[in-house]
């Protein structure tokens, strides 16, 4: 149930940092009516299925691996791109089931990732001062003052970016691209001839070898639908209130209220004031919720935000994203762990390691070393071992094409090689060889992670 003053717009009640400020309310208004008249993007049961799925994170029977771009864009859209994303994403699930053969939760940063909280109200380029990039959902990146004006029109786009990039999703899950006698060719060709690329081939000759001896002993994969078929979830940041309550519905099988724009949502770590807007909107839907927790999270913080967004103590229906710092997080998360436990609350854990393990270089390029990002998921490891919580899952940055964002990493991009292929809109991304990389270095933690040994 929603709480009782809760309605889609009751949000506006509350301050809402990170809004745009539309410059002409006119158009902001027929551009909110537009989206209230679309057609859902998901179906309020597939954010159920998606929750029950979560429920099995949260009682360590599984895994959550969700990623994907830092910010979308409507530049860089096409078929190609969403496969590639599609494909890291299957080969990097792969090694991670086969490595601890634990069920791994697909959720992408995809289809309504378009809008971004920004530190700085202005950033400097080139020697111009302007507002800061925040998403292709609100203007366009270009390097002018014109471009960084706030348009309305933009969330209709991002709506129909979104319904594109979806059924194309759908159609690759379901249609035969996902399948696991597929597994070989999810390798790209820049990937393949890396050794993270071998390795992986050596993973898929093995899942190979294991379906051809089901079908020798004469079980019918044919029929095997997990065989044939993946399930791989939309989310976003839910930062843009406009958007969100635009595409909130009520489901009309219970009656519950659901934000059809994503099957999860998270609110970000800028976003998170307990008497904010954006706790407020998402305490009312019924998907799976995120919500990051940085350096300055308390244990407090925690009891409340999970009293406020799970008061029923439903299992699936809360995500705590930890991005402290890989310095950070063995100090930092305990406290929070055990705070979780103590009020009962049965959260999915999950690790950014992305987010607090920005810097930039001295030639002023945004990046973060593979190793660190490394380093803090090992934190988080250790700091789940340490309080008993299971380590639900990761949530990273990462793109199915060879950038070079991010340093480091078994095939070492190096600070010179940062600006041969450096096309991110906000914040650096891994490569797919990376991503790879990070996919064996988190399938064997979650080989050797603690497990509990009795239902949560
Ligand atoms: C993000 O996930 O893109 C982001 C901005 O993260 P955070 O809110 O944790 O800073
Ligand atoms: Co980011």
């Amino acid at each position: 149930m929603s709480p009782p003053t809760w309605s889609p717009s009751s949000w506006r009640g509350h301050p809402a940092e990170h809004q745009p400020e539309w410059p002409d309310e006119a158009a902001a208004e027929a551009a909110r009516s537009r989206l209230k008249a679309m057609l859902p993007l998901v179906f309020a049961g597939e954010a159920r299925q998606l929750k029950a799925s979560l429920a099995e994170v949260a009682g360590g029977r599984a895994f959550l691996l969700q990623a994907g771009d830092c910010a979308e864009s409507f530049h860089d859209f096409s078929a190609i791109t969403i496969r590639e994303k599609l494909k890291i994403m299957l080969q990097m699930s792969a090694v991670m089931i086969y490595g601890s053969t634990t069920p791994v939760v697909k959720v992408g940063r995809i289809a309504g990732q378009f809008a971004k909280a920004r530190t700085a109200p202005t950033e400097t380029i080139d020697g111009v001062e302007l507002p800061s990039f925040r998403g292709h959902m609100v203007h366009d990146d270009a390097p002018t003052a014109v471009a960084r004006v706030p348009d309305p029109e933009r969330m209709i786009q991002a709506y129909h970016q979104a319904a594109a990039t979806l059924n194309l999703l759908r159609a690759f899950t379901k249609g035969g691209f996902a399948d696991l006698n597929r597994v070989h060719m999810w390798n790209q060709e820049f990937v393949a001839s890396s050794p993270q690329g071998q390795r992986y081939e050596r993973i898929a000759s093995e899942i190979e070898r294991a379906l051809r001896f089901m079908a020798a002993i004469g079980i019918d994969l044919g029929d095997a639908q997990s065989l044939h078929q993946v399930d791989v979830w939309t989310s976003h940041e839910g930062l843009l209130l406009d958007y969100e309550e635009g595409l909130t519905r009520r489901d009309s099988t219970t009656g519950d209220w659901y934000d059809c724009s994503g099957h999860m949502l998270w609110i970000g770590e800028r976003t998170r004031q307990l008497d904010g807007a954006h706790i407020e909107y998402f305490s009312g839907v019924h998907n799976p919720i995120g919500c990051k927790l940085g350096p300055t999270a308390t244990p407090e913080d925690v009891v409340d935000l999970a009293e406020r967004l799970n008061p029923a103590r439903e299992a699936g229906r809360l995500t705590l994203i930890s991005r402290m710092g890989a310095g950070r997080v063995r100090e930092l998360l305990p406290p929070l762990l055990r705070a979780a436990r103590e009020a009962g609350q049965p959260v999915v854990w999950a690790c950014d390691p992305m987010h607090a393990n920005v810097f930039k270089t001295d030639t002023g390029i945004k990046t973060r070393r593979f190793e660190v990002i490394v380093d803090e998921i090992e934190g988080f490891f250790e700091a789940c071992r340490e309080e008993g919580a299971w380590p639900g899952g990761v949530h990273l940055e990462f793109t199915g094409d060879a950038v070079t964002e991010c340093l480091g990493g078994a095939d070492t991009v190096l600070e010179e090689s940062l600006s041969s292929n450096y096309m991110t809109l906000c914040d650096p991304r891994l490569n797919a060889r990376q991503s790879l990389d990070l996919a064996f270095h988190v399938a064997e933690l979650m080989r050797d992670a603690w497990k509990p040994t009795t239902e949560m």
